[in-house]
């Protein structure tokens, strides 16, 4: 798998969910995308947003947000997370979504135009090169996006660069806890559905640290246990039963958090 394959095969998966999306259809239930919002927050979005949900977490409900504040969300989707933080940064604050794949632009400009959002832009681009300046962002935000890039240290990089000193890094992602077997790691069907591609949760916090940030922090939100591995490791030649034990309670939904230093020796 190269970097160049990875990203074409995750923006015509993502693509495709899109659609499906934009005629109604559920992207949700798998044991990793369900029940991710409280009754409150499905309120505040509209149907469509919460339809093309595709995310492990709910990273708006653990960031404290504040009015004010500028918040970016890394690989937006259908909105949800930006349509969220728009909410709760408020008039005076302003919340961008960022993502590669231009059918979920359309999704997520339809989703603000329905829930009249003007505090919101969703831009298009990569998350390895973020178009936006240097230390212009309070809060990075990201559900279950990090994990599918083939290059994660350029986004922590960029995700660093972008953030203001003292900006917060407020992410869902799926993790693993120890050793992942070869046959998992190497299967693209799995790397598109957030699994091949997740990174070892001590290898996470080492990349932040390695990126400058500081106050690192994983939670873990969820934990797969064998059942849950089995509807999501399906359809891809994995004996599941032969290999139970080995992801039995090792992949997580988790909460990453990290600050950024308010004084950086070298930006
Ligand atoms: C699993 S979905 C999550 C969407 C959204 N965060 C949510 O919670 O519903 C992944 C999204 O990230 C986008 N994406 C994946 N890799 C990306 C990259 N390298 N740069 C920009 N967007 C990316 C995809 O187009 C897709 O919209």
């Amino acid at each position: 798998m190269n970097k160049i394959d990875i990203k074409a095969v995750v923006q015509e998966k993502y693509g495709l969910a899109a659609l499906r999306s934009a005629h109604g259809a559920s992207s949700c239930c798998d044991p990793i995308t369900s029940n991710l919002y409280d009754q409150e927050q499905r309120r505040q979005v509209p149907e469509a947003a919460l339809l093309a949900s595709l995310g492990c977490g709910n990273p708006t409900a653990l960031a404290d947000l504040q009015p004010g504040e500028t918040v970016l969300d890394l690989g937006s989707g259908g909105g949800i997370d930006v349509l969220l933080s728009a909410r709760r940064v408020g008039p005076t604050g302003k919340a961008y979504g960022l993502d590669m794949t231009d059918e979920m632009l359309a999704l997520a400009n339809e989703n603000q135009r329905q829930a009249g959002a003007a505090n919101v832009e969703f831009l298009k681009g990569e998350i390895e090169s973020i178009p936006l300046p240097d230390h212009s962002v309070d809060v990075i935000l990201s559900n279950c996006v990090i994990n599918l890039s083939a290059d994660k240290d350029r986004v922590l990089q960029e995700a660093f660069r972008v953030l203001k000193p003292g900006g917060r890094f407020a992410v869902a992602d799926v993790v693993t806890r120890g050793e992942m077997l070869p046959e998992i790691r190497s299967s693209m069907g799995l790397w598109v559905r957030c699994l091949a591609g997740a990174l070892d949760e001590n290898e996470y916090a080492a990349k932040l640290q390695a990126s400058g940030f500081e106050e690192i922090h994983i939670e873990a939100t969820r934990i797969y246990r064998v059942e849950e591995a089995r509807s999501f490791l399906s359809g891809q030649g994995l004996d599941i039963d032969a290999i139970a034990l080995q992801v039995d309670g090792k992949f997580m939904g988790a909460f990453i958090r990290a600050l950024k230093p308010r004084i950086v020796a070298h930006d």
